[in-house]
């Protein structure tokens, strides 16, 4: 079996590398755990100064695979491996960047919420249709959403479920940076190799007094936890992930 998740070290930095393209790099359980694993085991290793996270051309992520969805709708386990993704995330202590190349969708969006600095092409569109799958905002992205591109542009993404071109997605401060595709992989890694060449505790010192504390951040996405997994047993979500796992047959 392919593996799903590449994880590959270039001297001080780990890339995470997101990889099931026939997918679009729709997330699993296992792809959850490897990438939390990666973020522990890189975290815990002096060799390591910076974690990126990659796609494939054309798909960082599309998001939760839907058909786990789709059996926790159905009173399934959905199992730890989200949540345990997600403190990961929030507790990593080295910086984190990101390579975003077309689809980003769902957690492929607000994991960068997470990120220190993000890349993307021209071509991505990160787009959160929380709502219309009869969904609430999840990773946390209620509370950092607001905070980086103020609360309007939170409720267009993740209200309204827009899409934010890059462009769009730079000027309200969700990204870093807007780069061609043939460049993306060279300027994250460029930036990464920046990171790996500071002074690691002046840098942990700086980028802990940037995040601020994450207590208020845990809490809201165990409030937003709770809050999804009800809703995916609403007959709003149920409907709407019925329409996309039943599409290819209409
Ligand atoms: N979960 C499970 N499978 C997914 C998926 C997801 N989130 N996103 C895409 N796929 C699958 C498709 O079912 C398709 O599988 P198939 O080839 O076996 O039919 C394959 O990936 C390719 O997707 P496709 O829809 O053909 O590609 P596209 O480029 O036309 O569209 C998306 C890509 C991402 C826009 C579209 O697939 C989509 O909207 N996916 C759902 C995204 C989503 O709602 N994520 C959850 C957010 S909370």
């Amino acid at each position: 079996m392919t593996d799903h998740i590449l994880v590959e070290r270039q001297g001080a930095i780990q890339i995470i590398r997101m990889n099931r393209p026939d997918k679009k790099n729709a997330l699993t359980r296992a792809m959850y755990a490897k990438m939390s694993a990666a973020l522990a085991e890189g975290d815990a290793d002096p060799a390591v100064r910076v974690h990126v996270f990659l796609g494939v051309p054309g798909a960082f992520s599309s998001g939760n695979d839907l058909a786990d969805f789709m059996i926790m709708a159905t009173g399934g386990d959905g199992g730890t491996e989200v949540w345990d993704f997600l403190m990961a995330l929030v507790k990593v202590k080295k910086p984190v960047l990101s390579g975003v190349d077309g689809i980003a969708v769902g957690i492929g969006t607000t994991l960068n919420l997470h990120c220190d600095l993000t890349f993307a092409t021209p071509r991505t569109v990160f787009r959160t249709p929380f709502v219309d799958l009869g969904l609430v905002p999840e990773a946390g992205s209620s509370l950092l959403a607001p905070q980086i591109m103020g609360r309007q542009a939170a409720f267009a993404l993740l209200g309204l479920g827009e899409g934010f071109s890059a462009e769009r997605a730079k000027a309200v401060g969700l990204i870093y940076e807007v780069v061609e595709e043939n460049a993306l992989e060279a300027s994250v890694l460029a930036a990464a190799g920046q990171i790996a060449a500071k002074p690691p505790q002046a840098l942990k010192i700086a980028r802990n007094l940037l995040r601020g504390p994450v207590d208020a951040l845990v809490a809201r996405i165990g409030e937003e936890a709770d809050l999804f997994q009800a809703r995916l047993k609403s007959d709003e979500a149920r409907v709407a992930l019925m329409a996309f796992m039943t599409r290819k047959k209409a």
